[in-house]
């Protein structure tokens, strides 16, 4: 059995509706065991800024109140990345943070680049740590599904719904840039929520003259609209990355790729008007769905109850059927989970005639 008193959580990277939920879950069922709870401030900053930055979470700080059922952190989050030669200095200081408020473990709720980040802080500093995935772009490793992931699908479906009415009336294709990163998870289940005619994502290289085939295909059938779902991951055709900024470590930032698309196809083909809408960060928001509550309250439940049991260094997760945990350092080995070529979603995409790239 453990020692554990005192817990701290934090959230860390791009936020998604969920997180409070995981939040209010963890203080409720460490406080039931007898634990005092801190809720550190702006993802790691919090214990590697001085002053540190934190404050004594209770039960009433959810119970009365709207946060689990609202989307954002209530601890507040960052997504800047961190440089590799500034890690060693950050784990210090981390670890000094947590010896400093006595904690006996952090929750990290986070996705595949803070469990990398935040579970090498916890090893260097020797830090207990329970990771809780959540993420819009559903690439953490070993977990089917993380927190947040099905609210922003849900979102993208909505947009979907919006989109489709409105295209019907103009006889016109719209696309939708969805968000993802690298992966393109969010872009294909939200393709087939939202019954797109194409779809687009980062893993699987396509042809313009395919999709321009596709909508002649369409227009030949009748139909005077479409709609087509592009994963912000997606490169141009002869593979060059489009970037609207910069991250504050200087990495480019996904964002463009629908117009480019409207602009080359639209060149290439003049059956249709086009337009582009970019969901952008609308996709963080929403209340998040009956899933990812229950995600969040069983994550949250089964990370407390894991350190309670002297289980440390892993990452919960919810697998085939069923909620695991899995050792971090599995899950730093695994990188970014991509779709995989033979995903049912693919597979269910292509055979209800979708266009999801090559040919
Ligand atoms: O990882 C979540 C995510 O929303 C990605 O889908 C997106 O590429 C990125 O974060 C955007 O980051 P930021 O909020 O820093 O612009």
């Amino acid at each position: 059995m453990s020692e554990i008193k005192k817990i701290g959580i934090l959230t860390s990277g791009g936020d998604c509706a969920g997180l409070n939920a995981v939040i209010s879950s963890v203080v409720k069922a460490a406080t039931r065991r007898g634990w005092e709870v801190y809720g550190i401030h702006d993802g790691t900053d919090g214990l590697t800024e001085r002053p540190l930055s934190y404050e004594k979470l209770t039960i009433k700080n959810f119970s009365d109140t709207p946060w689990p059922r609202i989307s954002g952190s209530y601890l507040g989050s960052l997504n800047k990345g961190v440089k590799m030669d500034s890690q060693a200095e950050m784990s210090h200081r981390f670890g000094e943070g947590v010896k400093e408020l006595g904690l006996d473990a952090v929750v990290v709720v986070g996705g595949d680049g803070s469990m990398n980040i935040v579970s090498n802080y916890c090893k260097n500093a020797g830090v207990k740590m329970v990771g809780i995935p959540k993420t819009i772009d559903n690439d953490t490793p070993l977990t089917q599904y993380s927190v947040g992931f099905n609210t922003a699908c849900q979102v993208c479906a909505d947009a979907l719904d919006s989109m489709e009415t409105t295209a019907r009336s103009h006889h016109r294709v719209l696309i939708l840039e969805v968000m993802g990163r690298d992966a393109g998870h969010l872009a294909v289940q939200s393709a087939l929520a939202g019954y797109a005619d194409i779809c687009l994502v980062p893993e699987i290289p396509y042809k313009l003259d395919s999709i321009v085939h596709k909508l002649e295909d369409i227009k030949k059938s009748g139909r005077r609209h479409a709609i087509i779902v592009v994963s912000e991951g997606v490169k141009t055709e002869t593979g060059e990355q489009i970037s609207g900024s910069q991250n504050l470590i200087g990495e480019k930032i996904n964002g463009g790729i629908g117009e480019y698309l409207s602009q080359t196809l639209s060149e290439k083909y003049q059956g249709f008007q086009m337009r582009v809408t970019r969901l952008g960060h609308v996709q963080r928001s929403g209340n998040p769905t009956a899933f990812d509550r229950i995600l969040a309250s069983v994550f949250a439940a089964k990370a407390i109850d894991s350190l309670a049991n002297g289980q440390t260094g892993i990452m919960v997760g919810f697998s085939n059927g069923k909620f695991e945990s899995y050792p971090l350092e599995q899950v730093v080995a695994c990188g970014t989970t991509l779709l995989s070529k033979d995903s049912p979603y693919i597979r269910a995409a292509h055979d209800l005639g979708v266009y999801i790239g090559e040919l």
